[in-house]
C-alpha cells in the first residue's frame, strides 16, 4: 500500500504515520525527519538547508525530489510505504508521480487530516519530540510519564527549532499557498479520503483504516 498524508503543520501525520506503519508494517518516510537528521549530523545538504527549515520555509523541490528519490530506491518500500510531509507542492507531486510510474508503482489513497489553525497553533506550541528514536509527545494532550523525558530511552526530550511562535505563522501560511492546492490535486484523481483530525490519536487511526477499507 502506498499512502500520502496531507494536512497542515501540527494536524497530527507523523503520530498517525507512525501508528499506521506499525499496523501495516510498512515504511513510514518522513522529509521532515529526514532533513531534521541531515541538520542533526551537520552533513552539507543539513547545512544548505538549515536557515530555511528554521525559519519555517521551504526547501526547494530539486533537492526534496532527490532525497525522495534516494529513499525509494531502498528495498525496504517494497511492500509498500507512507509518505508524511512529501509532496508538499504541485511540482513534488507531479515528480512523484513520474518517479512511481518509473517504478511501475502508484499510489492507493491519500488522507487528508482536517485540523482548525487554532487547534495546530496550539499543539505544535506544546510538542515535544525525542532526539533519539523520534517518539512525539505533546506537553499536555499527550505527555510522557517524567516531564521533559522519552518514555522509552530516558532521552531529554526537545522542542523542534521551528516550533516557536514566529516560525509557525510562516510555516502555517506555506502550507496555504503551496501545499493546500494538492488536496484538489489529487481529489481530482479520487485519492482524496478527508479525516477528522481532532479526536484521541486511536481514534483518528481507527477512523483512518476505515477511510482505507481495513
Ligand atoms: P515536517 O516535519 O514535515 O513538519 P510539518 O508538516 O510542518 O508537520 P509537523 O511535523 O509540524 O506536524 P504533524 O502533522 O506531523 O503533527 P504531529 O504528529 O507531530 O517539516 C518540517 C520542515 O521540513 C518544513 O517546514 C520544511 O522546511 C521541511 N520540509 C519537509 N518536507 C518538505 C517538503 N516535502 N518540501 C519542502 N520542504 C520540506 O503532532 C503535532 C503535535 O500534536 C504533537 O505534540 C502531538 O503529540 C500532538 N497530537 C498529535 N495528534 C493529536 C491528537 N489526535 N490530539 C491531540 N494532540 C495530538
Amino acid at each position: 500500500m502506498i499512502l500520502i498524508l496531507l494536512g497542515p503543520p501540527g494536524a497530527g501525520k507523523g503520530t498517525q504515520a507512525k501508528l499506521l506503519a506499525q499496523q501495516y508494517a510498512i515504511p513510514h518516510i518522513s522529509t521532515g525527519d529526514m532533513f531534521r537528521d541531515h541538520k542533526a549530523r551537520g552533513t552539507p545538504l543539513g547545512k544548505k538547508i538549515q536557515a530555511i527549515m528554521d525559519g519555517g520555509g521551504l526547501v526547494t523541490d530539486d533537492v526534496t525530489n532527490e532525497l525522495v528519490k534516494d529513499r525509494l530506491s531502498q528495498p525496504d518500500v517494497a511492500p509498500g510505504f507512507i509518505l508524511d510531509g512529501y509532496p508538499r507542492t504541485v511540482p513534488q507531486a507531479q515528480y512523484l508521480d513520474l518517479l512511481l510510474r518509473s517504478l511501475g508503482r502508484k499510489i492507493d489513497r491519500v488522507i487528508s487530516y482536517e485540523v482548525a489553525e487554532e487547534t495546530v497553533v496550539d499543539r505544535i506550541g506544546g510538542r515535544r519530540s525525542c532526539p533519539k528514536c523520534g517518539a512525539i509527545y505533546h506537553v499536555t494532550q499527550n505527555p510522557p510519564k517524567r516531564a521533559g523525558i522519552c518514555d522509552r530511552d530516558v532521552t531529554a526530550l526537545v522542542q523542534r527549532d521551528d516550533d516557536k511562535p514566529e516560525k509557525i505563522r510562516k510555516r502555517l501560511q506555506e502550507y496555504g499557498v503551496k501545499t493546500e492546492p494538492l488536496k484538489r490535486f489529487y481529489r481530482e484523481r479520487g485519492l482524496v479520503a478527508e479525516v477528522d483530525g481532532v479526536g484521541s490519536p486511536d481514534g483518528i487511526l481507527a477512523v483512518t483504516r476505515k477511510a482505507l477499507g481495513q
